[in-house]
């Protein structure tokens, strides 16, 4: 089961993370899509797959905002825990896509591993963002087998 829990302000991340997940099923994977993710509702031993933007000045989007929240102030331990994460964001800001650097920073302070590097899409230059992400999903899909 992938857990994919995503961050979006404007739909453009969600968009993305509705392919990926279709993608994914297609692979042969269960996925749940968790627009408001609560670290009370996910299950470590699943591999999370963060999808998110970033807004303001380097912050995250609201929705995603008290995950992030949940994650610092929580003691529990995610070593178990491996994860990914896709984030999309717009380079002329200097914190292009610090939202999800963010999320990748308190997720390893818990403990929880990378399966793999994140992904960075710049939407200055990305046409199509989901095609960026579907381009990565197969070094994803790989990283997955190996930890099965
Ligand atoms: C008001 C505003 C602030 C933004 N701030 C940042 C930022 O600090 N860093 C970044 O990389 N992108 C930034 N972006 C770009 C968004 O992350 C990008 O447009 C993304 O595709 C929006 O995805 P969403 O529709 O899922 O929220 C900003 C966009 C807007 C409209």
């Amino acid at each position: 089961m992938i857990e994919i829990l995503v961050g979006s302000q404007m739909g453009a991340a969600e968009y993305v993370a509705e392919q990926v997940a279709e993608t994914l099923v297609q692979a042969g994977y269960e996925t749940k899509l968790h627009l408001q993710p609560d670290l009370d509702q996910l299950n470590p031993t699943h591999i999370w797959l963060v999808i998110t933007s970033t807004y303001g000045a380097g912050d995250l989007p609201d929705n995603i905002q008290p995950f992030a929240d949940q994650l610092a102030q929580d003691r529990r331990d995610l070593n178990t825990l491996s994860f990914a994460v896709i984030t999309l964001g717009d380079s002329s800001y200097d914190t292009f896509c610090q939202a999800g650097k963010t999320l990748l920073r308190l997720l390893q302070q818990r403990g929880a591993k990378p399966l793999l590097f994140t992904l960075e899409i710049d939407v200055l230059t990305a046409e199509l963002p989901e095609e960026n992400a579907l381009s990565w999903l197969p070094e994803f899909i790989q990283q997955l087998k190996k930890s099965e």
